[in-house]
C-alpha cells in the first residue's frame, strides 16, 4: 500500500522529518454536516479536491464507521479504495475529485478527549490539534492542507448552543425537537483548527473595534453560575487584541471571536479559528474562587490563544515537526504581554523558574529532544517544555539581539511573506533575517540540537593594568542520536559594578566596540572567547546573562560574597533573584555556608518589602526540592535534599523571626492600588505565616485560622489553609471541612483542596488513597487527576516512594482511557535513573513491569525512551 502522501510511517511507527512530502491532493472546500444524537453522531462530508502532485489520494481516518463513499457523484466500488485503521486510499483518483462520505462516530463514549467528545452531560466539544480531525471524518488531516470550511451542526434542542468556526449564515428547525446552524469560515485553515460546540451554556458578551475599524463581537461561553468569573478573561482578550495591534501591527480578521470553557480538557486551551476552546482553569478567574497565580495564568493563556490567530492560524506549520514555529513564537509573545501586565522582572523570574524546573530537567534526561525534533512516534508526546519554553527562548534571543525596531521589521516581513501559508522554522528565520538585515541563520542550530548548553565563565581583574578579562567557554553533553553538536550563538547580556559603591560601571565606548558589545549584549558564538575591558579602576563585580539572555546553564567563578553583592545591588530584578538562587544552590547542594545568604536577605528584604512587595516575595524563593533534585545526576537521595532545605528554611525562620512577625501584622493587600502589588503583599503574608509556623509557636495557627476564615480572597485562604494542614494544626480538619462546605460545587477551588492535601509533606499512600477514592475524585477530568498527582509530586520524597506506584497505576489506566494525559503523567518519573540504590532499581522494576501492558503509542513511546538510558 502506498502511504507516501503522509510522512512515511515505518514498521516501527517512527515518522521522520526528512521524509516530508507535499500532499498529492489539496482541498479547495469542505462541507461538513454533523448530527449529534444521544448514542451516536452522523458526520457527512463533501471534499472538493484537486491534484497537486502525482500519487494516491489519501484520506486519514481513525475509529470511523464508514457508511458510504462517493467519488464525483458515483458510489465508489469497494475495489476502488483500500481502507485500514488509519486511512482510506484511492489509487487512481482523477485530478479533480469530489469525495462525499458518510460516517458514524461515538463522541458519547470518547474518553480520550480528542476529536469530537462529550465533555459533560450537556456539552460536546472538539479538540483536533494535532491529529483529532481524523476521528471526525476522512480527511487529509495534516497542517499543510488548507481549506474553506462550511459546517452544519444539528442536535436536539436541549442543546441550545450550536457553534462552529466563522460566520453564522443560517439557523433553523428540522422537526422532532431538533435544530441546526450553518457556519462558514471565510479563511482557509488546516483541519486541526476546526472546532464545533454543541451544548447548554450561558454567554458573556462584549465587543471590540479593531485598528482597522472592524467591529468584533466577543463571546465567552460557560456554565451559567460561572459567567461572573469570565470578566477578567474578557478584559484580557480585549487587552490582547490591542496589544497585538500596537506591538506587532496585527489586527483581528473576523467579525466574531468566541471562547468556550469546559472542565474536560487535556491541556490548557486551543486556538481554533475564531472559536477557542479552553480548559475552565484557563478562563475562570475570580479572586474569591481562584488564586492570584491562576488569575495571571488565565490572562496569559487568553493572550496566548489570541496571538495564535496570527502566529499559528494565518501562518501555520508545514508539518508537526515545526510545532515550535507556532508555539515558541506564541509563548514568547504571551510572555512579553504578561511582562506588560505585571512587573517585567517578576514575569521573567516566573518564566525562567518554569524553564529551569521543567525544561532543563527534560533536556538533561532520556526525553531530551531538539526544539524542532527530527523524528517521533506520537506527536502528542512533543507538546513539551522544550518545544514551548525553549522555543520561546530562541525567539527571545533573536529579539534581544535585534532590538525592538529590527525585530519588528523582521516580524513584519514574516507576516508579509507567509500570510495564508504553512511554513517551516527556516522560513521564519529567513524572514527575520531579510526584514532586519541581520543574518540570524546560525540560530537554526538552536532549533536542531538537544541539550542545555553549559556556559563556563571566568573573570579576572588585573589591578596593575586596570583590565578585567572575561573568558567564556560553551559545551554540550554528548547525545547518542545527535553526534555533531555545534556551538550555538549565545547572547550574553552583562554589566559591571563597582564592588565598593555598588554603582554600575560606565564602560568606555571604545572598550565596548573592541569587544563587540552592543546595548549591553555580547554575542558569544564560538567554542571559546575572551573579552577584555580596559580602564577598569577598581575590582568589579560582573553580572552575566542579565534577564536570562540565553537558556544556558551558567557556571561562573563568583565568590559567594559577589552573589550576595548582586542580590543587594543589581538593579536588574531578574539577576537579583538569579544571584540568590545560585547562592542557595551552592548552600543546598554543595554545602556552602549559609551565613552570607542570611546576611544578604537581612540587608535587602526589609527595604524591598516596602518598595516592591511582588519582587520581594520572589526574593524569598528557595529552590524547590524537585528543582534541586533535577540538578543531581547520580546517587540522588530525595531525603537528603529535603533535610538540607528544611534546615535552611528553619534557620531563616529563626533569624528573621521577629521581622516576619512584625511585618505580617502590617501587610495589607487592600492598601495596594495595583493588582500585581496586592498579589505581592498576599504572597509575602503567606510566606511570613509559614515561616512563623516553623518556629513552632501555636499562636500562629490562630493567626492562620483567622486569615483563613476572614478573607474573601482565595490566595489568602489557601495560604492559611496550607499552614494549618501541612503543620497538622489542631484547626486543620475544621478548616478543610469548612472549605469543602463552601466550595464543593466549584471544581477549580476543589482542585486546590485536593492538591493541598496531596501536597502534605507527610502524605502517605493512605492519604492518596483517601483522596482518589473520595466521591469528588473523577478520573474523567484531567484537572482533578493532575491536582492530586501534581500535589503529591511537590514532595519528591513522596513521589519516589509510594508515589511511583500511584503514577504507574495511573499510567496503566490512562493508557487505554486517555493516553495523552497518561503519557504526560508518566514523564514525572523520567529521572528515575538518577536515584541512589536501592530506590533506582525498585523504580526501574516498576517501569519495566509496565512495558508489556501498555498499548498506546503515547505511553509506550514515553516509556521506551525513559528506559533507554
Ligand atoms: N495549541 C494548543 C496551545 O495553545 C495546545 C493544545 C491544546 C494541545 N490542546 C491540545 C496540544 C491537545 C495537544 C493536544 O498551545
Ligand atoms: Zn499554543
Amino acid at each position: 500500500m502506498n502511504i507516501a502522501a503522509n510522512p512515511v510511517v515505518e514498521a516501527d511507527q517512527t515518522v521522520y522529518l526528512k521524509d516530508y512530502q507535499k500532499p498529492s491532493f489539496v482541498v479547495d472546500s469542505i462541507d461538513l454536516d454533523i448530527q449529534v444524537f444521544d448514542d451516536h453522531t452522523n458526520v457527512n462530508a463533501k471534499l472538493v479536491m484537486q491534484r497537486q502532485t502525482a500519487g494516491d489520494l489519501v484520506l486519514l481516518g481513525r475509529d470511523l464507521e464508514l457508511k458510504s463513499i462517493r467519488l464525483n457523484g458515483q458510489v465508489l466500488p469497494a475495489d476502488a479504495y483500500v481502507v485500514d485503521a488509519e486511512q482510506l486510499v484511492i489509487s487512481n483518483a482523477p485530478d479533480q475529485a469530489v469525495i462525499e462520505t458518510e460516517v458514524v462516530i461515538h463522541p458519547e463514549s470518547n474518553t480520550q478527549l480528542e476529536g469530537l467528545y462529550q465533555a459533560a452531560g450537556d456539552l460536546f466539544v472538539t479538540q483536533n490539534e494535532p491529529e483529532g480531525f481524523r476521528k471526525i471524518t476522512y480527511y487529509p488531516d495534516r497542517p499543510d492542507v488548507l481549506s474553506v470550511f462550511t459546517t452544519r451542526v444539528e442536535a436536539d434542542k436541549k442543546f441550545p448552543v450550536l457553534l462552529a468556526n466563522g460566520n453564522l449564515i443560517e439557523a433553523g428547525e428540522t422537526g422532532e425537537g431538533r435544530h441546526y446552524t450553518v457556519w462558514q469560515d471565510p479563511t482557509k485553515k488546516p483541519s486541526y483548527l476546526f472546532a464545533c460546540v454543541i451544548g447548554d451554556l450561558a454567554v458573556l458578551k462584549d465587543s471590540y473595534v479593531t485598528s482597522e475599524g472592524r467591529n468584533v463581537a466577543l463571546e465567552i461561553y460557560a456554565e451559567e453560575k460561572d459567567i461572573p468569573k469570565c470578566h477578567i478573561a474578557m478584559e484580557a482578550l480585549k487587552h490582547s487584541m490591542r496589544w497585538d495591534e500596537e506591538h506587532y501591527g496585527r489586527p483581528y480578521d473576523l467579525d466574531n471571536y468566541m471562547i468556550v470553557a469546559t472542565s474536560a480538557f487535556n491541556m490548557g486551551a486551543m486556538e481554533n479559528k475564531g472559536l477557542n476552546i479552553f480548559n475552565t482553569s484557563c478562563v475562570l478567574a475570580d479572586e474569591e474562587y481562584t488564586t492570584d497565580a491562576a488569575i495571571m495564568r488565565v490572562q496569559s493563556v487568553i493572550a496566548h490563544e489570541y496571538f495564535h490567530n496570527w502566529t499559528g492560524n494565518r501562518i501555520t506549520c508545514r508539518d508537526w515537526f515545526q510545532l515550535c514555529l507556532k508555539e515558541g513564537l506564541t509563548v514568547f509573545r504571551d510572555q512579553s504581554f504578561s511582562e506588560d501586565l505585571q512587573s517585567a522582572a517578576v514575569q521573567r523570574i516566573d518564566d525562567v523558574a518554569v524553564l529551569k524546573a521543567h525544561q532543563f530537567p527534560e533536556d538533561s534526561g532520556p526525553l531530551s529532544h531538539p526544539p524542532r525534533p527530527d523524528h517521533f512516534v506520537e506527536i502528542n508526546n512533543f507538546y513539551t517544555a522544550t518545544v514551548y519554553e525553549k522555543g520561546a527562548e530562541i525567539n527571545r534571543m533573536m529579539a534581544t539581539l535585534l532590538g525592538k525596531e529590527k525585530f519588528r521589521a523582521g516580524t513584519d516581513e514574516y507576516f508579509k511573506r507567509h500570510d495564508g501559508q504553512a511554513v517551516t522554522v527556516e522560513d521564519w528565520v529567513a524572514a527575520l533575517t531579510a526584514g532586519s538585515g541581520v543574518d540570524l541563520s546560525s540560530f537554526l542550530i538552536w532549533y536542531n540540537q538537544p541539550g542545555t548548553p553549559k556556559l563556563e565563565a571566568k573573570g579576572e581583574y588585573d589591578a596593575a593594568n586596570q583590565t578585567y578579562t572575561l573568558s567564556l567557554k560553551q559545551s554540550l553533553k554528548a547525545h547518542p542520536k545527535y553526534p555533531n553538536l555545534k556551538a550555538v550563538p549565545i547572547p550574553v547580556a552583562l554589566a559591571l559594578f563597582d564592588a565598593t559603591s555598588g554603582e554600575q560601571l560606565v564602560l568606555s565606548s571604545n572598550a565596548l566596540v573592541e569587544n563587540g558589545i552592543k546595548d549591553g549584549v555580547y554575542l558569544f558564538d564560538t567554542d571559546t572567547a575572551t573579552i577584555t575591558f580596559s580602564g577598569v579602576k577598581t575590582q568589579p563585580v560582573v553580572s552575566l546573562l542579565r534577564n536570562f539572555s540565553a537558556p544556558v546553564d551558567l557556571e561562573f567563578n563568583y565568590s559567594d560574597a559577589e552573589l550576595a553583592f548582586l542580590m543587594q545591588y543589581e538593579p536588574n530584578g531578574f539577576n537579583q533573584w538569579q544571584a540568590s538562587q545560585t547562592l542557595l544552590e551552592r548552600i543546598l547542594l554543595n554545602g556552602h555556608d549559609a551565613d552570607i545568604y542570611v546576611q544578604a536577605i537581612q540587608n535587602t528584604l526589609p527595604a524591598l518589602v516596602e518598595r516592591d512587595p511582588l519582587l520581594a516575595s520572589r526574593l524569598f524563593d528557595v529552590p524547590t526540592e524537585g528543582y534541586l533534585g533535577s540538578r543531581i545526576d547520580t546517587d540522588y537521595s530525595p531525603a537528603k535534599v529535603q533535610e538540607q532545605r528544611e534546615a535552611l528554611l528553619s534557620r531563616v525562620a529563626r533569624e528573621l523571626g521577629s521581622f516576619f512577625k512584625e511585618t505580617y501584622a502590617t501587610l495589607d493587600p487592600d492598601a495596594q492600588k495595583e493588582f500585581s502589588q496586592a498579589m505581592g503583599v498576599r504572597a509575602l503574608k503567606n510566606i511570613m505565616l509559614s515561616m512563623m509556623a516553623r518556629q513552632g509557636d501555636a499562636s500562629v495557627f490562630e493567626l492562620a485560622y483567622e486569615q483563613f476564615s476572614s478573607t474573601g480572597n482565595m490566595s489568602e485562604r489557601l495560604g492559611a489553609l496550607k499552614v494549618l494542614v501541612w503543620n497538622d494544626a489542631p484547626q486543620a480538619q475544621q478548616a478543610l471541612e469548612a472549605f469543602y462546605t463552601r466550595f464543593k460545587n466549584e471544581a477549580l477551588s476543589m482542585d486546590q483542596w485536593f492538591m493541598l492535601q496531596a501536597a502534605h509533606p507527610k502524605a502517605t499512600a493512605e492519604t492518596i488513597k483517601a483522596l482518589t477514592t473520595h466521591p469528588d475524585y473523577d478520573l474523567k477530568v484531567p484537572n482533578r487527576i493532575r491536582a492530586v498527582t501534581g500535589g503529591l509530586n511537590s514532595n519528591p520524597v513522596n513521589t519516589w516512594s509510594f508515589g511511583v506506584q500511584h503514577i504507574v497505576e495511573l499510567a496503566k489506566f490512562l493508557d487505554e482511557k486517555n493516553p495523552i494525559v497518561g503519557s504526560r503523567l508518566l514523564q514525572i518519573l523520567s529521572r528515575w535513573y538518577t536515584l541512589a540504590e536501592p530506590q533506582r532499581s525498585e523504580v526501574k522494576a516498576k517501569l519495566e513491569a509496565l512495558k508489556p501492558v501498555v498499548k498506546s503509542k503515547n505511553v509506550s513511546e514515553t516509556l521506551n525512551s525513559m528506559l533507554s538510558v
